[in-house]
């Protein structure tokens, strides 16, 4: 997918500019570009290759600018090449695109282009030489795009300058811009991270949204008239590295889960549209029979509750495995397979050579990370960034359900791409931000719960479903960070063993969702209070009413379906572990003889 960055500020921004193209390296691109306005004279700077090589052009030429656009090109129409780079130049404007414009022919013969003006392959220069006719007859930037986005086919984010005008004037259509405005500056881009760090806040742009970007102001139109949209709280890099208000980082970030799970799933879903788009790739993932996911701990299981979402909602075959087990097996990797690695710090030893091991197998690999410049996103060949934002607790909780929220959307996108996508899962992944703050807001349930588990020598989560992931998520929390021994098991699992274990006053959790497996899950239940254990239940409202008179303690979350269970009950799990540990006194935020990144073997 190509990247828009575009500045208009009161001091050269130049810099910025290149900082935000990096930001976007890891949407893919072949090419990138810059342009700006100056004494009404258009500047600018392309190279084909890494934005390094564009670096070196700008230093060269000693470009500076204050009103500048920028683009990284991930070649749909015409192949890597000096004239195929955007931006495009013209008399009356300048002219970035992210997008397919799918009647560029049509355009051709509509607004009878003259093929003489026309150097490149692309299709984004014929738009640019049909908006440099339009603002002959309209004289009026707004008016010539409102004109231009009636007779277009496709999808589209348009970042203009025009000549005299020290604006940027931006459009999108199915490809995503977002806006930001802070001292002395207003930004756009297609996505957050290309935005200047010091950005206070953004407006993602809708459909047809057409909007004026100077130093000073934003104006937004729709088709008619200036609209006002939502602003969202921009949170700068900086920030995540002080702990402000919160007690613990761990705690910080587990309140920032409703922020980071929204900016994750924003970044790659489009609820009017309902679609996923992900970065650009010529793979068709839906070509694939066979998809090999690994990691090590939390982001492991991420993993196995991917597999529980593969094997449902799609015809792949999936294995999953731990990447310090991973690595050395000797097993036969399916050529008609794909390989996904999942890792918060991108620097994990184990999971970084199981990423070797499948680029030595020729199969095409993917990662989900969250920190874009790491060992692990530079190696592969897609990546899908979690937006959880730096994560500094040693015990991973947002970039957990960050990751988990990719992997939803990445399951959706394959979906989406063999059958028709599931619209109650895909329309209530824009819900899930809600559901997270109703359960935050029940933290001192939560904390309740710890309070009774101080004493307790063992502690056990059990669940069914793609809720077994969880109660090990749930264990590995409390295991990091109380240093108490617990186990979390699927709960069909007791009987065959662990119910030894079970005596009088052990607590064990059950993760409870109300769905095909609560009544098996009722039973398990039995099992445990028969032999005195105590029964914490996580349930919602229709679960809670068929157990109440076994449980001694009860917390109830939000509804959810099968797509939603395992991120929402990974914040109970979260909490139960956070609040436990404080009352315990461990080092929460460097709990003994663990790592924030494991990169030793
Ligand atoms: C999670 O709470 C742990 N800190 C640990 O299991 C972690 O998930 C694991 O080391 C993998 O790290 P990564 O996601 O950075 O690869």
């Amino acid at each position: 997918m190509c990247g828009i960055v575009g500045i208009a500020s009161k001091n050269n921004c130049i810099d910025n500019i290149l900082s935000g193209l990096y930001s976007l390296e890891y949407r893919g691109y072949d090419s990138s570009g810059l342009a700006t306005i100056k004494n009404n004279h258009f500047e600018y700077s392309k190279n084909i290759g890494k934005i390094s090589n564009l670096q070196k052009s700008v230093k060269n030429n000693k470009l500076t600018g204050n009103v500048v656009i920028a683009h990284t090109r991930w070649a749909t129409h015409g192949k890597p090449s000096i004239k195929n780079c955007h931006p495009f130049i013209k008399d009356n404007c300048v002219l970035v695109h992210n997008g397919i414009i799918e009647n560029y022919t049509d355009l051709i013969n509509y607004y009878s282009i003259k093929q003489k003006n026309i150097k490149s392959d692309t299709d984004t220069e014929i738009i640019a030489e049909i908006y440099n006719k339009l603002l002959n007859e309209f004289n009026n930037p707004i008016e010539a795009i409102k004109n231009l986005n009636k007779k277009i086919v496709g999808s589209f984010s348009f970042a203009f300058l025009v000549h005299g005008s020290k604006s940027i004037y931006v459009t999108r259509r199915g490809s995503p811009l977002v806006l930001g405005s802070g001292e002395g500056f207003n930004a756009v881009s297609s996505d957050v991270l290309g935005l200047p760090d010091n950005t206070k806040e953004i407006i993602f742009l809708e459909e047809n949204d057409i909007a004026e970007v100077n130093d000073s102001s934003i104006l937004i139109y729709d088709k008619n008239q200036i609209i006002k949209r939502e602003k969202h709280k921009f949170i700068p890099k900086k920030e995540f590295k002080v702990k402000g208000n919160y007690k613990h980082f761990m705690e910080k970030e587990i309140f920032h889960q409703p922020i980071s799970i929204e900016d994750t799933i924003l970044n790659f879903a489009d609820k009017k549209r309902k679609v996923v788009y992900l970065p650009k790739t010529n793979i068709k993932f839906n070509e694939f029979s066979n998809i090999i996911i690994v990691a090590c701990g939390t982001a492991y299981h991420s993993c196995m509750v991917a597999k529980y979402w593969i094997e449902e909602m799609t015809d792949f075959n999936v294995s999953i495995d731990i990447a310090s087990e991973y690595r050395y097996r000797k097993n036969k990797v399916n050529k008609n397979s794909f390989g996904i690695v999942v890792s918060q710090s991108g620097e994990t030893m184990d999971t970084l050579k199981c990423l070797n091991k499948f680029k030595k197998n020729n199969i095409f690999t993917i990662s989900i990370v969250n920190v874009l410049n790491s060992s692990i996103a530079r190696l592969s060949d897609f990546i899908l960034p979690t937006l959880a934002g730096p994560e500094i607790g040693v015990a991973s909780t947002k970039a957990f359900t960050s990751q988990l929220s990719v992997l939803a959307l990445f399951v959706l996108n394959l979906q989406q791409g063999s059958k028709n996508i599931n619209k109650i899962f895909f329309n209530s992944i824009f819900s899930i931000h809600k559901s997270v703050k109703e359960i935050l807001k029940k933290e001192n349930e939560f904390k309740k719960i710890a309070k009774k588990l101080v004493d307790t020598k063992s502690i056990f989560y059990i669940g069914r479903g793609a809720m077994y992931p969880i109660a090990l998520e749930g264990a590995l929390k409390l295991k990091e960070i109380t240093y108490k021994h617990c186990e979390g098991y699927a709960a069909g699992e007791l009987k065959h063993g662990p119910l030894a274990l079970i005596e009088n006053n052990i607590p064990v959790i059950v993760l409870a969702p109300f769905d095909e497996n609560y009544s098996k899950l009722l039973s398990n239940i039995q099992e445990v209070k028969a032999r005195g254990g105590r029964i914490i239940m996580i349930t919602d409202r229709d679960g809670a009413k068929k157990v109440k008179k076994y449980c001694d303690q009860i917390v109830i979350i939000p509804k959810t379906n099968f797509l939603t269970s395992p991120i929402l009950y990974s914040i109970p799990v979260q909490l139960i572990a956070y609040y436990l540990a404080v009352f315990l006194g461990t080092d929460v935020d460097q709990p003994r003889n663990l790592a924030k990144s494991v990169t030793v073997e």
